[in-house]
């Protein structure tokens, strides 16, 4: 079996360890912030994610995964090592790439003190086409003193771990890129993942380290883009007389040549993953003097969709000046605690530029929340509380227990019963047919409002 070591245990060299793990490979982490490899250390998961905590546990006590902070010591027991550290972009789309140089250094001084067996560097972090060969292979080199294709081999193997779901992604992903330096690096790579997937692999498509880079790129770019698609068919159903957004992305979904997932209406997709990828790729393909008109569409659309919230609000109720609402769902998606890129964020902050009071709710954000909006807003302990009292209430996230929320769970409360179902939350059969709470529905028939 591999021994492979995993520099930065953040969601991605975290989840990847306990799952090498799991399968009985040995792993060895690192990371370099001392206090998160101490809670690891512990068998506490530094961040929330279905099954990661009992799994994480498991791997330590049967010493299949174990941490230092010795990277010259991690190294130096496995032969492989993966590189997982966060590649943050900033708003005009610049990737900072600080922490994959570093974690190559390290990596490549500790390679330099090994004494013998080659060594594989794998690339899990998402970084723009081309990097790995020449920023992370030349850091390899110049720390180790040794030769990449000679001494180390070098591999770009891209995650596409979606939040809430991240383990079962790894252990059954719809399949595996693994870019190589050359053959023998690629040969290495796809030993250890035949190791992790024994009788049932999925498809492994072995590439060059650039076209592993463009893969995962393009992937949340073409996600983003169903988004945006979905998102445009639903304005314009919005001012059709019987069209429904739901039945159309069932009709077109069916067609296999266009898959039914990633085709839910809402109000825009956030995450750590697409809103700064296709920034990133959008910057790449500027500084390249290349158009990329649809790209440039896909973020467009994105854009407009808190605006939409919004704007749908105020055609029902007027001016929001000095009105109530509601926020129900703060989360950039439905189960997980993250905030980041949230359009609940965007949302807030153009209701208070207009004069709103806002009350928000969420089962599970409100500390981070907090951070960034303070006592401008209130924040309710419960969906009813938190439209009690309100002329208007936009759902954000669709979180399951606001799917079960019925038409009188609003008329009772708020003083205007008007409803943004921003995500197609609301299914409970009572809301058919009802006449007692103005309903607007993302992408539904006009004939509706
Ligand atoms: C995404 C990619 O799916 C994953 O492959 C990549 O590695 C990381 O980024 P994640 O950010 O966890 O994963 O969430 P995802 O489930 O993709 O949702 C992203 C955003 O799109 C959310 O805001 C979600 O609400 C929105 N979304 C998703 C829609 O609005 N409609 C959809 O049909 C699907």
């Amino acid at each position: 079996m591999s021994k492979v070591s995993i520099f930065g245990l953040g969601r991605v060299g975290l989840i990847t360890a306990v799952c090498l793990a799991d399968r009985g490979i040995e792993v060895a982490g690192f990371d370099v912030d001392e206090k998160k490899m101490a809670q690891i250390a512990r068998g506490e998961a530094p961040f929330y994610e279905p099954q990661l905590e009992e799994m994480l546990k498991k791997s330590l006590k049967t010493k299949k995964f174990t941490v230092s902070d010795n990277p010259v010591q991690v190294i130096g027991k496995t032969d492989t090592t993966m590189i997982a550290v966060g590649t943050p972009v900033d708003r005009f789309g610049h990737l900072n790439l600080t922490f994959v140089e570093e974690a190559a250094k390290l990596v490549g001084k500790a390679i330099g003190k090994k004494k013998d067996g080659y060594h594989l560097v794998v690339v899990r972090s998402t970084i723009l086409p081309g990097t790995t060969l020449s920023t992370v292979r030349r850091t390899l080199e110049k720390a180790s003193g040794k030769k990449c294709g000679e001494d180390f081999g070098l591999c770009m193997s891209p995650e596409f771990l979606k939040e809430g779901t991240a383990i079962t992604d790894t252990l059954k992903p719809d399949r595996v890129i693994v870019g190589a330096y050359d053959q023998k690096s690629a040969a290495h790579l796809e030993k250890i993942y035949r190791e992790f997937y024994g009788e049932n692999p999925p498809p492994i498509v072995t590439t060059s380290l650039s076209t592993a880079e463009l893969i995962k790129y393009a992937s949340n770019a073409f996600l983003a883009a169903k988004i945006s698609f979905i998102n445009e068919i639903a304005n314009i159903c919005e001012d059709v007389e019987s069209a429904d957004v739901l039945d159309v992305a069932r009709g077109i979904g069916l067609d296999k040549r266009i898959g039914s997932q990633f085709l839910r209406p809402g109000l825009g997709y956030g995450g750590s993953c697409l809103p700064k990828d296709l920034r990133a790729l959008l910057r790449f393909a500027k500084d390249a003097d290349l158009d990329a008109p649809l790209l440039v569409g896909v973020g467009k659309v994105n854009d407009t969709r808190p605006v939409r919230a919004t704007k749908l609000l105020e055609k029902s109720l007027g001016d929001l000046k000095g009105r109530n609402i509601a926020i129900l769902g703060l989360a950039f998606k439905p189960e997980t605690d993250d905030l980041r890129e949230a359009v609940s964020i965007k949302i807030v902050k153009r209701l208070l530029r207009k004069g709103a009071s806002v009350k928000v709710h969420d089962p599970v954000v409100e500390k981070q929340f907090r951070e960034i909006f303070g006592d401008r807003i209130y924040y309710s302990n419960s969906a009813v509380d938190c439209v009690k009292n309100t002329e208007g209430a936009i759902i954000v996230t669709e979180w399951n227990e606001y799917t079960h929320l019925k038409p009188k769970d609003f008329t009772q409360h708020m003083k205007k019963p008007i409803v943004i179902d921003g995500r197609r939350a609301l299914n409970d059969p009572e809301w058919n047919n009802q006449t007692t709470v103005q309903l607007i529905r993302i992408g539904a028939p006009s004939k509706d409002r």
